[in-house]
């Protein structure tokens, strides 16, 4: 990390918007983007006001913003439809047979739909909720891969009031099971099989395995996306194709309160239960609505690709909510990046002509090691912008995407957010800002971000701290569903006197006012872009009858950011059982597989070391600290190389001692 960190430092290139895009550019100039930021900050409230107004009500708010610190109500009092918004009213405009979305298999089938037909499987897909029982408040999960269908299920909800947990498909029974559970959701939209890689994911007989042990689920909704159909539980399991084609097309919006829950997304923290991230309707619609404008500045003519999975919150606000309120077209892809060629992406790019882009910087770094011969290939001259999200990137990939994908013509839009902020709150404006590669540059209109030191003050130029938004904002989350309290400690806490939430990330700006962010402060870590909390993977481990104590670090990764190093003491039974008898890499394999198991292939550590104790404080906290510096290498541990050598901390004695954590 302290390399990366370092180059990032040097990093001193501009870029300033060319000529040509800021031309046809809806903020077109530094000027445009100033003005609208200085009128934004002098009052907050009134600006995302007037986003709001550009989205279709039914009812008008009474008031704006109710603030009773840390709890935001945005909007209170009107009533809209978030599905009504992402559909019927552009029925009423020229865009009712433009496409809404274009839908690429992995096998490579093709789907189109248009607003109007999305519009009516929508409604049909809400009256069978309705007549499996589901009731506006209630808890919907889905449990899908990237398919038309997915989206479908996420409007139907939005339509009929449900509230939807989506979990990731590439999650386990197990984490589907206590997301389902701690959400009390009372049905499941599931698929028989989902394309990845050449190979099936059976999300079916995980979802069977889930609901088996969820009583609150009374009934399961499978779209069959293989050849055979799939087999079903009787009274429980309906099948999509059964009950959707032969629903009716008339399902009214609801009119919603403005504070109505839209969804509960469950993301990791430092402890090892996922937090259920709640998002309500209005706020998070309209600033979802609003980035998604300026951040991509969507036209009408765009074909927009975000390659995040809808499983992620990315997914939500950027391939689904956002850009459909826009009524953008969207490309959906359903498999994996790199099949059956690492050109997959390039080759569909080309094919489909998509003009605007957003990746992960970990997908860039897979890309930039596979080789520009695969870039090279394809006529990419359709793209016109491109965007990256979830991690930090380092400018070397910046500059290869920048050079091999964007032909040095597309400007990029390096955006930071989380689960919890619901939409983009920094990145540069496209045709506005000056970037610079490894900074997501400044916060957007309406938004007022810092970073501050441990008193609240704020860090002078290039003085590292605490990411902090000082005033509430309309996609913010509500709270940590079912559980206040968390919501309360985990981000208001901590600068509770000055009001401020505290992101988690740890950040510096520099001599222009731009954000670097440095990494997260605290246990949680980022693996290919995806959130994951050290914790979470420790009690998974802990979980295993073989496993005494484990603590899990993060390493830095060329291609994934970070890789994940779990150090376990084994149970003496265990570890005599596999020392003794050579079975040591047998052992490994095994935790990591139980791991993959627990909560989903993309928790799976990378290393498993064994260790007969953990370096721990004198009150007996595991000092992760000091772990972290010696899976960088930065401090030695004694270890001769020998897999089947226990990791010795006793030499770490020194340093704990006076050490306390
Ligand atoms: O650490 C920051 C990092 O991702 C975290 C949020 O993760 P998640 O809730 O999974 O949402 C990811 C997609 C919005 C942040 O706290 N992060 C996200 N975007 C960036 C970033 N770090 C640096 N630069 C970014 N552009």
């Amino acid at each position: 990390m302290s390399e990366s960190i370092d180059s990032v430092l040097k990093e001193k290139r501009k870029f300033k918007p060319s000529a040509a895009f800021a031309k046809n550019a809806i903020i077109g100039s530094a000027t445009k983007l100033a003005a609208l930021q200085k009128k934004a900050a002098k009052n907050p409230v009134k600006f995302w006001e007037e986003q709001a107004r550009t989205l279709d009500w039914f009812k008008p708010w009474k008031k704006a913003l109710v603030w009773k610190h840390p709890f935001a109500k945005w909007f209170a009092g009107g009533r809209l439809n978030i599905a009504y918004n992402c559909l019927d009213r552009h029925l009423k405009t020229p865009r009712k047979h433009k496409a809404a979305l274009i839908w690429e298999g992995e096998p490579g089938e093709v789907r189109t739909l248009t607003y109007h037909q999305l519009y009516l499987e929508v409604c049909r897909v809400s009256n069978v909720l309705k007549n499996l029982g589901v009731k506006k408040g209630d808890v919907v999960a889905i449990y899908m891969g990237m398919i038309p269908e997915a989206v479908m299920a996420m409007l139907a909800c939005a339509r009929i009031g449900a509230t939807h947990n989506l979990v990731f498909g590439g999650f386990s029974a197990e984490a589907l099971r206590d997301r389902i559970h701690d959400s009390k959701a009372v049905c499941l939209i599931t698929q028989d099989g989902a394309y990845r890689r050449g190979a099936v994911v059976n999300l079916i007989e995980a979802a069977d395995r889930a609901v088996a042990q969820c009583p609150t689920v009374k009934n399961v909704l499978v779209y069959q996306r293989m050849s055979t159909r799939p087999t079903m539980k009787d009274g429980r399991d309906h099948l999509w194709q059964d009950l959707v084609p032969k629903a009716p097309t008339e399902s009214p919006a609801e009119k919603l309160d403005s504070e109505h829950p839209l969804f509960i997304l469950y993301t990791s923290g430092s402890t090892g239960k996922p937090k259920g991230i709640l998002h309500t309707a209005g706020g998070y619609l309209t600033q979802v609505a609003y980035t998604s404008k300026i951040v991509f500045d969507l036209k009408d003519e765009d074909l927009y690709f975000c390659t995040a999975d809808i499983g992620w919150v990315t997914g939500h606000s950027y391939v689904v909510y956002g850009p459909l309120a826009n009524g953008t077209t969207v490309f959906l892809y359903e498999g994996a990046p790199n099949y059956p060629r690492p050109d997959r992406f390039w080759d569909m790019i080309e094919r489909h002509k998509v003009t605007i882009f957003y990746t992960a910087p970990t997908a860039i770094r897979a890309f930039m090691r596979a080789g520009d011969e695969f870039p090279k290939k394809h006529d990419m001259s359709s793209l016109r912008l491109l965007g990256t999200v979830g991690e930090p990137i380092n400018p070397e990939a910046w500059i290869w995407y920048h050079e091999m994908i964007g032909a040095k013509r597309c400007p990029i839009v390096d955006t930071w957010w989380q689960t919890e902020t619901g939409s983009i709150l920094i990145s540069p404006v496209p045709g506005a800002t000056v970037t610079k590669p490894g900074t997501a540059t400044q916060a957007l209109p309406g938004i007022i971000a810092d970073v501050v030191r441990d008193d609240g003050t704020s860090c002078k130029a290039n003085e590292g701290g605490s990411l902090v938004i000082k005033h509430p904002w309309p996609s913010m989350l509500r709270t940590v569903f079912g559980d206040d309290q968390r919501y309360v400690e985990t981000y208001w806490r901590k600068f509770a006197k000055q009001g401020y939430y505290l992101a988690g990330d740890s950040a510096r700006r520099d001599e222009d006012g731009y954000f670097w962010i440095m990494g997260r402060a605290d246990d949680v870590v980022k693996i290919s872009g995806h959130r994951l909390g050290t914790a979470e993977i420790e009690s998974a481990l802990v979980a295993n009858h073989k496993v005494a104590e484990a603590a899990v670090v993060a390493k830095p990764d060329d291609i994934k950011g970070s890789a994940l190093v779990a150090f376990v003491t084994l149970k003496a039974d265990a570890a005599k059982a596999a020392l003794g008898n050579g079975r040591v890499h047998h052992l490994k394999e095994e935790l990591r597989a139980w791991v993959a198991k627990e909560i989903g292939p993309i928790a799976k550590p990378d290393e498993v070391r064994f260790t007969d104790a953990l370096p721990k404080t004198r009150s007996g906290k595991i000092m992760r600290r000091l772990l972290r510096e010696v899976v960088t290498g930065s401090v030695k541990t004694g270890v001769k190389g020998d897999t089947t050598t226990l990791e010795d901390f006793s030499v770490l004695e020194k340093l704990r001692q006076g050490d306390e954590e």
